[in-house]
């Protein structure tokens, strides 16, 4: 935020404190000349409600507002530039409408595949969802509109949310569950943070002072405002002191009221209000400075933006006969309610009025105008419809046809806010009509609608191919016939591994927890971390996606790049047409000192290509990416040693592997008695000064084994100072108090 802007406020300490609620559910306080804000949600467009509000979008029509591809299937562009195009664009939107901060992007890790709200998020891996949501936010905010990172933080279920304990370790909160945030407010600054229901580790998150002072502003440097989500506060006074700036949405004065009754009563320090109210006045002044009031957009231009992003979010899962593109002529049969009545988006508060929606089955007879299209339901999502007539209905037009296109998926009330899923099935009723469709028409294509992960082991072997549309938006129609037609090459990847079964996810046995508690065991192994460790099969792999054409990776160099590294893959482009590739980076560490997946991402790019073209795609690697987070040291760690770095179509297709030295200092803990005789045998100067005592005492163990044991481990293992004890006075008094202090020193700990 600007410089110049006050911050410290001239109010009283009441209208301080009121400063920190909000005057209804989407706007905050006019207090003196502190001006009033205006919020809606999003984040895949705007939810601005006119005549009553509510959280889960139960009054009905909001002001239309184009419906972007939320964010499930904005990650499956891998594109951040796509991101922030939408950002851009909602910016525009929020603008015309005098709206100042639009609530989202939602980063939070998909953490298994029955969340209810996983279509509003972008991803199981943090680093695709902190550059795609560091995109968003940056387009966003390019228009003066601020963004609000929710939520914070390790929402990952909608079972219970505003109680439930998320029980995470230290690593996996920092490497995981917070990256995305860090990411984002590191290099974005959003203008706004919104808590989340949760506990974190027994603690709310709005009255997490770790969470929310600790972290967010010593650790990473927030300059904005937390605001609560809607109703998350339990306890205004805690909530204060743990640097929650504005409760959402407002109420009746009571909480206000509390504050005041605290600072009377010297249960609040006075500093906390006085500084929650001067980011309060300096978020609001910006937010007024930044209005650009007469802004115009085009619904049109607007559509074209989401039809174009949706376009490239579409995942070509599989293309077996070389079925697709679809000639436009012949007889085509579209089947499947999803034609008619697209799936688009979820249910709850992301849910928009968009400004048009295309019919899918309209734009494939727009594209296909020679061909002879048929329509049949095939199922419907009214209970009482006649299965077996919807379904020998769709089986005559598939025998009749060349080529049927079946649209399957998730129904609304299968997905939204508030409900996690019970299962990943598809509808019992939808993979009965596919396999007597294919039984009628081997020639046919899979379209997928849903916003959670659906399981495809049992569909994935039948279909000449699947298309994979995740939630795309109001322009999914056109895109997907865009896609069908081949107007548009598929270029999307997989942001979340489709599992084989329910089983197989890492929190198949803890999600969603018991007694308000989830306890995260599966530690860092979220997704294909998971899979890829434990070596399960998935039906499709994190990050895959196939193409009209075909992509060889002819080359991998990796070169520092000052303090990063950047990749250089050399990659051709095989195949017939014109297309964009995307370029996964993983990498490895044999030998870690912690555990750590067998590869992880650390950089994608992508180029687009002509048949026969070939380019050097540059994908930086940060530095950070190969770091750990110590909870010992407190702080991320890149460990020195040969890491390699793997060019890749996916997490599973593995194209070039180039190995790199990274030099980095030696990882040092601090050495007490506690510490081990390994570990202090390894510091350079503890080691050279208990040498001798070391070589002396290995060798008499060794000595004394009959059964040729190697006691090695268990020596390495044992606490120094219990064992130097046992040895009755080998070193002299003051010794140990010293070297350790030596090396303490030398190693950057205070003595
Ligand atoms: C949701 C938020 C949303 C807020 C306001 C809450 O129920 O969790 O994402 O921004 O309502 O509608």
């Amino acid at each position: 935020m600007t410089d110049t802007l006050p911050d410290t406020t001239e109010l009283s300490l009441a209208d301080q404190a009121r400063l920190g609620s909000g005057a209804d559910f989407w706007t905050t306080k006019r207090v003196g000349d502190v001006p009033a804000v205006l919020m809606t949600d999003g984040p895949h467009g705007i939810r601005k409600q006119e005549e009553s509000s509510d959280q889960l979008s139960l009054s009905g029509r909001s002001v239309p507002s184009t419906c972007f591809p939320p964010a499930v299937a904005l990650s499956q562009t891998w594109d951040a530039a796509s991101a922030f195009r939408v950002g851009e664009a909602l910016g525009r939107e929020c603008q015309a409408l005098d709206i100042q901060v639009l609530l989202g992007p939602g980063v939070n890790i998909k953490r298994d595949p029955r969340g209810g709200r996983n279509f509003e998020y972008f991803s199981e891996d943090p680093f695709v969802a902190g550059v795609l949501g560091e995109g968003w936010v940056r387009g966003l905010q390019s228009m003066g509109v601020g963004a609000s990172l929710k939520h914070f933080a390790v929402n990952n279920q909608e079972w219970d949310r505003m109680r439930v304990s998320a029980d995470v370790d230290a690593r996996a909160l920092r490497e995981i569950y917070l990256r995305p945030f860090e990411r984002i407010v590191t290099n974005a600054q959003p203008w706004t943070v919104m808590c989340s229901y949760n506990r974190i580790s027994g603690i709310l998150a709005s009255q997490n002072e770790w969470l929310l002072t600790d972290v967010l502003r010593g650790d990473w440097g927030f300059d904005g405002i937390v605001m609560s989500d809607w109703g998350a506060v339990a306890d205004r006074v805690a909530a204060v002191t743990a640097g929650l700036d504005l409760q959402m949405p407002g109420d009746d004065g009571t909480s206000d009221a509390r504050v005041v009754a605290a600072l009377e009563s010297g249960d609040i320090e006075e500093s906390a209000v006085r500084r929650n109210a001067g980011r309060l006045e300096r978020f609001a002044r910006r937010a007024r400075a930044e209005r650009r009031p007469g802004t115009v957009w085009s619904a049109d231009d607007h559509h074209a933006i989401a039809r174009e992003v949706a376009g490239r979010a579409i995942v070509l899962l599989r293309d077996d006969q070389g079925l697709l593109p679809l000639q436009p002529s012949g007889a085509i049969a579209v089947i499947g309610e999803f034609a008619v009545k697209p799936r688009y988006q979820g249910g709850g508060s992301s849910h928009v009025t968009p400004t048009r929606v295309d019919i899918p089955l309209d734009e494939i007879r727009a594209l296909a105008a020679d061909a002879s299209v048929t329509f049949a339901a095939g199922f419907s999502a009214d209970a009482d419809a006649d299965r077996a007539a919807l379904r020998a209905a769709a089986v005559a037009e598939a025998a009749a046809s060349d080529v049927s296109v079946v649209f399957l998926g998730l129904f609304e009330n299968q997905e939204a806010e508030g409900a996690d899923r019970p299962g990943i099935d598809l509808p019992e009723d939808q993979l009965a009509l596919l396999e007597a469709v294919l039984a009628a028409q081997p020639r046919t294509v899979v379209v997928l609608s849903h916003g959670g992960v659906v399981r495809l082991a049992p569909i994935a072997a039948g279909p000449a191919a699947i298309v994979d549309g995740a939630l795309l938006g109001q322009a999914a129609g056109g895109a997907l016939a865009d896609v069908l037609f081949g107007v548009v090459n598929p270029s999307g990847r997989l942001t979340e591994t489709v599992p084989e079964r329910i089983q197989d996810v890492p929190a198949f046995t803890s999600f969603p927890g018991e007694r308000m508690h989830v306890r995260y065991g599966e530690g860092i192994f979220v997704g294909y971390r998971w899979y890829d460790t434990r070596e399960i099969d998935v039906t499709f792999p994190f990050g895959h996606g196939l193409s009209y054409t075909s992509f060889d990776y002819e080359s991998v160099s990796v070169v520092a790049d000052g303090d990063d590294y950047v990749a250089q893959v050399t990659v051709r482009n095989t195949g017939e047409r014109r297309g964009r590739e995307v370029v996964q980076v993983y990498a490895s560490l044999d030998g870690s000192v912690v555990a750590r997946a067998p590869r992880w991402l650390v950089g994608f790019g992508d180029v687009e290509l002509e048949s026969g073209e070939r380019a050097d795609v540059s994908v930086p690697i940060p530095r950070d990416e190969l770091a750990f987070w110590s909870e010992e040291l407190h702080r991320r760690v890149v460990e020195p040693g040969t890491y390699a770095f793997h060019a890749a179509a996916s997490s599973r297709d593995i194209r070039r592997t180039v190995e790199v030295e990274v030099d980095a200092e030696p990882i040092r803990y601090r050495l007490t008695a506690e510490s081990s005789l390994g570990e202090i045998m390894r510091d350079p100067i503890a080691g050279a000064a208990f040498a001798d005592l070391f070589a002396a005492m290995f060798a008499q163990f060794s000595a004394g084994s009959e059964e040729d044991v190697d006691y090695t481990p268990i020596l390495d293992s044992s606490p120094f100072g219990r064992f130097l004890g046992s040895l009755g006075g080998a070193v002299p008094p003051g010794m140990v108090d010293d070297v350790l202090s030596r090396a303490n020193t030398a190693n950057g700990f205070e003595g």
